[in-house]
């Protein structure tokens, strides 16, 4: 099992409620470095996070990521994107945008970075799905959370080989700019969704639910 102390861990949308929190948590549990990786990185108040440029749609940004950070041992694709009321409506263009962010970004994010677990003996891929990976609802992002759900199942067969521990989670509403125009359903402290994650034991399993 992969153990967070002394662990390398990356975390895409670093800068977003959940994001924060895997970033603040992975410290708090031992890490000895953190790659906070975003769109526009900010600087963070903690010597060991490493702030790191990242959009999960530019290959090229991608690859320039895994070349800045060859000592990963953990990868948490956590950057993620909501967007439209109704699949037959939204513009095939705004269908593709959300499919770009939640389904191709952690895939090209886990193509750059399974020579760079490998190399450090195997660690962990992290996919964040969503208690809508199981449910209908209207709009694009549940679908690709679907989506993202059975890329995470077949990322960890063809990972095995190499040791990586690939594991998903899903979890319902937490409170984060996300889910700031939900006004009337329960959300859950994002601090409480990654404590309840109990990381160094999720990567030993295949899945999580908070
Ligand atoms: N909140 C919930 O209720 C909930 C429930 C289930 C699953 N999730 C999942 O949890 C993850 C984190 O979401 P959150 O709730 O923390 O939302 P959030 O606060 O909106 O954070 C999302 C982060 O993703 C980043 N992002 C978006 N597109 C990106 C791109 N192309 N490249 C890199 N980063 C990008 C955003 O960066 P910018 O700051 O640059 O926009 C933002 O920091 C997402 O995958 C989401 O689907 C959330």
């Amino acid at each position: 099992m992969t153990q967070l102390a002394d662990s390398v861990v990356l975390i895409t949308g670093a800068n977003g409620g959940l994001g924060t929190e895997f970033v603040r948590q992975a410290l708090a549990r031992g890490a000895r470095r953190v790659y906070a990786t975003a769109r526009q990185p900010r600087a963070w108040d903690d010597g060991r996070v490493v702030p790191l440029a990242l959009d999960v749609t530019d290959e090229a940004s991608v690859a320039a990521a895994a070349s800045a950070a060859p000592d990963t041992t953990i990868v948490v694709n956590n950057a993620g994107t909501s967007g439209g009321r109704s699949l037959l409506t939204m513009p095939l263009e705004a269908v593709r945008a959300v499919y770009e962010t939640n389904v191709f970004g952690p895939i090209a994010v886990a193509q750059a970075f399974a020579p760079v677990l490998a190399k450090n003996g195997g660690g962990a891929l992290i996919g964040i799905h969503s208690a809508l990976s199981w449910l209908a609802r209207p709009g694009a992002y549940p679908s690709t959370k679907a989506a993202l759900w059975s890329v995470t199942n077949t990322l960890r067969l063809e990972l095995a080989g190499q040791k990586t521990q690939v594991v998903g989670a899903h979890l319902a509403y937490a409170d984060t700019l996300m889910t700031a125009h939900r006004t009337n359903v329960d959300k859950a402290d994002p601090r409480d969704i990654v404590a309840a994650a109990d990381l160094p034991s999720a990567y030993g399993r295949t899945h999580w639910a908070g």
